[in-house]
């Protein structure tokens, strides 16, 4: 037990034997009364258990446990999660945080590596026209979703008919959704029209209970709220089924047999690895993957399915949410069930620049669902973090830089002209359009955009929110 990789505290106030047991840090509390005690059984199993710690190390992170070492970033994929991540000046990017070491935001080759998933590379960009038939989508084209894992896969089904249905979701954690929300449901929408297929939206009213200082009513609420933001961005109501946690889990046996088998299957430990959980962290967050998992199967809609386990399922999704995905795809085939296939966007950032992605919770960072055509004015002109240089002068000079400037960065996002966003960035960056030009197309582009959301959200109704909640056969061809 002496070898240096253990640290021993000998305590003389108390007689227990304290184990805590983070992978990282294994440390025994012990005291002097050993002998007398009879407590050598006692110690021998605690060897035992930190001997096997050491091995789970091994397994969990391919290195040999050393005190005092964190694990380096070469992690086996399965584990790799926010605990080795916050190392270094690295970005940080978990479904919680993100927070990038540069002002040009995350370095999503580097991520793709860490992750180990793979580039939406120019092949399969042109696959996926040519088995949709259609145009890429900007976001597609332009890098915003920019990774994906088992797409190929996906696009091999359909070519020989046999389709696929899409899952993506939302936290509800307020009433006010911000225009970075809807990037994820704007491709889907598009998704689900050119494959012509069925969708369902998890809205995880649970996890956010659990993670918030809300309550149950409220994040219930929440839901509902959100859902009409979401039914706003066009999805066909006899393709897509939006549930709440909350609701769906007692009302669907299938689902939760599916949330169960997956908590069977995945450990603490695994957790703790993949979401950075510790000991303190309250028993629903530790169980709350298996259910952001269970949608990934279609067992769990035995209602749109009926009761096939083999329809293969694809996830559009920002690249936070992948450690959920990365657990999921570890488990299925245990379970006896399919892997889903992913598609990962980068984050939308801040108006106060892209090392950070938007915060529902401070107004100024982000535009809102509900803000006024003044209000996006304002907030545009006194707050998106400018390329640009200081003086009209050393900008005409030097020109701008698109890499930073958040008002360029959102026009990739949103105006849907390519050879309109082209020429704007030559222009800004050789000087001849100045930052507060530059701001006025974007302005311009996003008040009317945010105003037909608006008129379109006035349209959902009770009973149509209704509608897109309630279990029921949809209409798909396969
Ligand atoms: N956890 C996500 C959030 O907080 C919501 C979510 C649930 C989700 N299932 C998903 C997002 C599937 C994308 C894909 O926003």
């Amino acid at each position: 037990l002496l070898q240096s990789d253990f640290v021993l505290l000998f305590c003389f106030s108390n007689a227990d034997i304290f184990l805590s047991l983070s992978p990282l840090h294994l440390q025994v509390y012990m005291l002097p009364q050993i002998e007398k005690s009879g407590v050598a059984a006692e110690i021998d199993a605690a060897v035992q258990l930190l001997l096997k710690l050491k091995v789970d190390y091994k397994q969990m992170t391919g290195q040999d446990y050393k005190a005092g070492c964190p694990p380096s970033e070469n992690l086996i994929v399965s584990n790799n999660g926010p605990a080795a991540d916050d190392c270094d000046g690295e970005d940080l990017v978990d479904p919680w945080n993100v927070s990038a070491s540069s002002t040009k935001g995350v370095d999503y080759d580097k991520l793709i590596v860490r992750f180990g998933s793979s580039k939406i590379d120019k092949e399969l960009l042109e696959r996926i026209e040519k088995v949709s038939g259609q145009r890429a989508h900007h976001f597609l084209r332009r890098g915003i979703f920019f990774s994906h894992r088992d797409m190929h896969q996906i696009l091999d089904a359909y070519e020989k008919h046999k389709s696929f249905y899409l899952y993506t979701g939302r936290g509800p954690s307020s009433e006010a959704m911000h225009v970075g929300h809807l990037i994820p449901f704007i491709f889907t929408k598009w998704l689900q029209d050119v494959f012509d297929i069925p969708l369902v939206v998890q809205m995880t009213d649970d996890e956010k209970y659990l993670w918030k200082d809300l309550t149950l009513e409220e994040c219930h609420r929440f839901t509902v709220e959100n859902a009409k933001d979401i039914i706003a961005c066009g999805f066909d109501v006899n393709k897509t089924f939006i549930f709440s946690d909350l609701d769906y889990m007692g009302a669907s046996p299938q689902f939760y047999r599916n949330v169960v088998k997956v908590q069977k299957h995945v450990t603490f430990n695994q957790v703790k690895g993949i979401f950075g959980f510790t000991d303190s962290d309250c028993i629903g967050k530790i169980s709350f993957p298996a259910i952001q998992a269970a949608p990934s199967f279609s067992s769990s809609f035995p209602q749109i399915f009926g009761g096939k386990k083999d329809v293969p399922c694809l996830i559009p999704c920002a690249i936070d949410q992948d450690p959920y995905f990365r657990m999921t795809r570890d488990v299925a085939p245990r379970i006896g069930l399919l892997k889903p296939a992913l598609l990962h966007s980068t984050f939308f950032p801040a108006l106060q620049g892209a090392q950070t992605k938007m915060s529902a919770s401070d107004p100024n960072s982000s535009i809102f669902l509900t803000d006024t055509p003044k209000q996006i004015k304002n907030k545009i002109n006194k707050h998106a973090f400018s390329g640009g240089k200081d003086t009209v002068e050393e900008h005409r000079k030097y020109g701008g830089n698109t890499e930073v400037d958040v008002s360029f960065l959102y026009l990739t996002f949103f105006l849907e002209d390519d050879e309109k966003l082209e020429k704007i960035k030559e222009d800004y960056t050789s000087g001849a359009l100045l930052t507060g030009e530059l701001k006025k197309i974007l302005i311009e582009t996003l008040q009317p955009m945010i105003a037909q959301h608006q008129e379109r959200r006035k349209q959902v109704t009770d009973e149509m929110v209704q509608q897109f909640m309630t279990p029921r056969p949809l209409n798909y061809k396969f």
